[in-house]
């Protein structure tokens, strides 16, 4: 391993270098060989893995692209990673790489002290348990629906056992073993999709179209006006007026609900967020009804807002009962308050539940996110890029409007989805990889290592790219608020 890594040298760049266009010509021989097996509509490029480095990632045809987007905001420090690199290569890893453990069977000795030293290291406040599953997002909403429920007909129950009736009518997928119980999300909420997930899921129709679905209940989520300080009033009122729905649903509802999931910022469905007033009403809602409080953190956590976890800027009296987790932390899961834990064994449970690969991986990250400061970076680099990016949408605001969010994890909106994919691939094709999320909104999810430079680069292209969009999209309909 030592030999292996030690050969591969990481070469840095300090800016984009674009050789052809993007998908160049090996990237498409690439789609051609690929699109035989499986779908390749939604691949921008091949990479050249190997070659790739900090920032920048290279593609099949050696052209060198600033990556924003972090292979959806799932890519904590960047590719090749000097830390990583020489942790991969000791020999304590080569045992994870060589097999995987069930770890509800025989984890390995080094197990508990990682769970220890790793996750609950990060564990958000309040918090006393980690639950790890299959390594996406879905399989960690979906785990912890399951805990909600549980958690609901155990109250019900008084703590004891599932009487025989329950054991026998689950089997039929039938009262009283399978309960009526809901979990309530919000219009344009993403959760995964999984068959659970998509039923809370409320963005992307393409994914969910087809499939059967739970009649849960769903909530608006409030639409802000931007800037948040010119509107606090019209913004409290709709806050008000989307809590007053969260209270008429729990009471109305023909399926009663067990837990409320949401997202610090609705990411997939273009990057919104309410104010700190709006989560701690939740949480409030949520404990005075008896449901569980689930925080969503699968996009917003480790790291990209400035804060480890989103939900930490809403400062609340009572912690969120689970957090799930996944993307840039590698390892997906979720935290909980130990009243969700099941009493009996192998309720929520799956062959691997975890992967030590990953978790080593994780404990890299998180030495090199306190070593390096990098959430103090990702603070000073987001603001200035928000800085930047509201002065250029007062200079061409028919383009580029409704600059939101924290640290690096920053969006805006464009006039119609036309000129926003346009935008993007214009931008990859002068190097530069971004995002797209809800129906006209950019998105960014550079890596946490993201720095000055690199926002400098970002912003000069951004400003060439807009110039020449501008003749195209001048004309176009008025930008809509959201
Ligand atoms: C907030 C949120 N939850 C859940 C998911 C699902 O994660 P995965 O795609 O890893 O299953 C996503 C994916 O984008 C997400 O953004």
């Amino acid at each position: 391993m030592k030999r292996v890594f030690s050969k591969l040298a990481f070469p840095r760049y300090e800016k984009p270098a674009i050789r052809t266009e993007i998908p160049g010509p090996r990237s498409r021989e690439l789609l051609k060989e690929m699109d035989m097996l499986q779908e390749t509509r939604t691949i921008n490029f091949f990479m050249d893995t190997a070659k790739s480095q900090g920032t920048y990632a290279v593609d099949a045809d050696g052209n060198v692209i600033l990556d924003v987007f972090g292979h959806i905001a799932s890519l904590p420090l960047g590719y090749n990673h000097p830390a990583l690199a020489e942790a991969a290569s000791k020999p304590e890893w080569l045992p994870f790489l060589l097999q995987r453990h069930a770890l509800g069977v025989q984890p390995p000795v080094e197990w508990p002290k990682e769970l220890r030293e790793t996750l609950m290291r990060v564990a958000p406040k309040g918090l006393s348990e980690v639950l790890t599953t299959c390594g996406c997002g879905s399989s960690a909403n979906e785990n912890a629906f399951k805990a909600a429920f549980i958690w609901k007909r155990a109250r019900e129950r008084h703590g004891s056992e599932p009487t025989t009736k329950e054991l026998m009518s689950c089997m039929q997928n039938e009262a009283p073993g399978s309960p009526q119980k809901s979990i309530l999300s919000f219009e344009r909420s993403f959760h995964g999709r999984t068959m659970g997930c998509l039923s809370a899921t409320r963005s992307k129709p393409i994914h969910k179209v087809d499939i059967p679905a739970f009649p849960w209940p769903v909530c608006p989520f409030p639409h802000l006006s931007y800037p948040l300080h010119e509107h606090e009033r019209e913004n409290r009122e709709e806050e008000d007026r989307c809590l007053t729905r969260v209270e008429d649903l729990i009471r109305a509802h023909p399926i009663p609900v067990a837990g409320i999931i949401v997202e610090p910022i609705l990411a997939e469905g273009g990057d919104h967020a309410a104010t700190p007033y709006f989560y701690q009403q939740l949480r409030r809602i949520a404990t005075s009804n008896g449901i569980a409080f689930i925080v969503d953190e699968v996009q917003t956590g480790c790291g990209g807002t400035g804060k480890f976890w989103a939900h930490e800027y809403w400062q609340l009296d009572t912690p969120p009962d689970m957090v799930t987790f996944a993307k840039k932390m590698q390892v997906s899961g979720f935290f909980l308050k130990s009243e969700f834990r099941p009493a009996q064994a192998y309720r929520i449970y799956n062959t691997w539940m975890g992967d030590p690969l990953r978790m080593l991986q994780l404990h890299v990250i998180a030495n090199v996110i306190e070593k390096e400061n990098l959430l103090t970076r990702v603070s000073d680099t987001g603001n200035f890029v928000k800085m930047e990016l509201e002065r250029i949408s007062r200079e061409t605001p028919f383009l580029v409007a409704n600059v939101r969010g924290s640290g690096t994890f920053l969006a805006f909106d464009m006039p119609n989805a036309a000129t926003r994919d346009q935008l993007l691939f214009e931008m990859r094709q002068k190097g530069v990889q971004m995002g797209g999320c809800g129906e006209v909104t950019i998105r960014l999810r550079p890596p946490l290592i993201f720095k000055q430079q690199d926002a400098n680069i970002l912003i000069e292209t951004l400003e060439l790219v807009l110039k020449n969009l501008k003749a195209h999209s001048s004309q176009k309909e008025s930008l809509p608020i959201h």
